[in-house]
């Protein structure tokens, strides 16, 4: 009996079943009633006291053996009957759930298009900054009243080390690499020490421009501009440029647009003004030039900067900031088309 089951148990690993009809042939072979198993079974009544302890467990050990190799062809049997003759494989799975460019970088890229288009090229610089580079450099004195202006976030462990709070930073990480002409555009996230609410955010995004060569002249600005404009809002938009002040440029301005939303009529956006302000700008001061290794004696130069959230707002009439960096899956799709 014990080589009996030896030569069973070695047989197992060989059973195979092509089809549902040699299937069935193994089960009644092995597992029916009157099936081999069952046999032994039978035969073990007889089997002498002693030995019943070690050929009862050998005799389990068959079974299980038998039945778990019969199972397994049975499923890959099932698995392989499955009729695929419909299935088109090449199709793309459905639905597909495209992810969308958000809305800010949507705007951010239409902003640096149009100025790529004028000649401007990509500038970039870090985030996180020393204070030359975004007040020092600028010409803001060490106890200029202007960088009250912008809520700073400091490095406590370093107070030379600040989260940049403008892309002007940028233009002094340009002119210390290069000298005129300059023509950059430079896009960049920026932070501000702001209780978050709908109208403010601890960080938003900018756009910088900067131009410096022999002759530039406002006129070159304000022209430079007005064609911004109306690329981004469409050939009817007007341009006003207020008298402004900045420490990096002189003079200085702040560009409003005619209100895209009431076309300047007057509504609720625009204050009931007519025009909505989108950026500040101005000729560059001389001692940033002079402060940044440009000779203001040769060159000159105009820069703009602007925020990109104000701008996707006018385009898109988003009424809450917070929208903007909250990622909510719902708000990102309404740009499905935008992109
Ligand atoms: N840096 C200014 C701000 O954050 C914006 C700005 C104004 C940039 C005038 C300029 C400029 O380049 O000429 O409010």
């Amino acid at each position: 009996m014990k080589e009996k089951i030896q030569s069973l148990l070695a047989e197992v690993e060989k059973l195979q079943a092509s089809n549902e009809e040699e299937l069935e042939a193994l089960r009644l072979k092995y597992l029916s009633k009157k099936g081999i198993i069952n046999q032994l079974m039978a035969d073990f009544r007889t089997v002498p006291a002693e030995m019943k302890r070690e050929l009862g467990m050998r005799i389990n050990e068959a079974k299980t053996a038998i039945t778990d190799r019969f199972n397994e062809l049975k499923s890959q049997l099932a698995t392989s009957e499955e009729d695929h003759s419909d299935l088109d494989l090449t199709r793309t799975p459905y639905p597909v759930k495209l992810g969308t460019r958000h809305p800010l970088s949507i705007v951010k890229q239409e902003i640096v298009d149009i100025f790529a288009r004028l000649g401007f090229s990509l500038a970039d610089g870090p985030e996180v900054e020393d204070d030359w580079h975004v007040f020092g450099s600028m010409n803001f004195a060490d106890d200029h009243p202007a960088r009250d202006m912008q809520d700073t976030f400091f490095v406590e462990s370093h107070p030379d080390i600040i989260l940049r709070t403008h892309t002007s930073s940028v233009q002094s990480r340009v002119m210390e690499k290069m000298q005129p002409p300059i023509r950059v555009i430079c896009p960049g996230r920026v932070y501000r020490n702001e209780a978050i609410s709908a109208r403010a955010h601890c960080f938003f995004h900018q756009v910088e421009g900067l131009y410096i060569d022999k002759d530039v002249s406002f006129t070159d600005l304000k022209q430079v501009l007005l064609t911004f404009a109306r690329e981004m809002f469409g050939p009817d938009t007007k341009i006003r440029l207020r008298p402004s002040y900045f420490p990096f440029t002189e003079p200085s301005a702040e560009m409003d647009i005619s209100c895209n939303i009431c076309g300047g009529e007057g509504c609720a956006f625009c204050k009931h003004t007519g025009w909505v302000e989108i950026l500040g700008c101005g000729m560059v001061d001389p001692n940033v030039l002079e402060a940044n290794g440009i000779d203001s004696t040769i060159y000159k130069g105009y820069a703009f900067g602007m925020g990109v959230e104000r701008i996707t707002n006018l385009k898109y009439q988003v009424k809450d900031l917070r929208l903007f960096s909250e990622n909510d899956v719902r708000f990102l799709d309404e740009f499905m088309s935008a992109n």
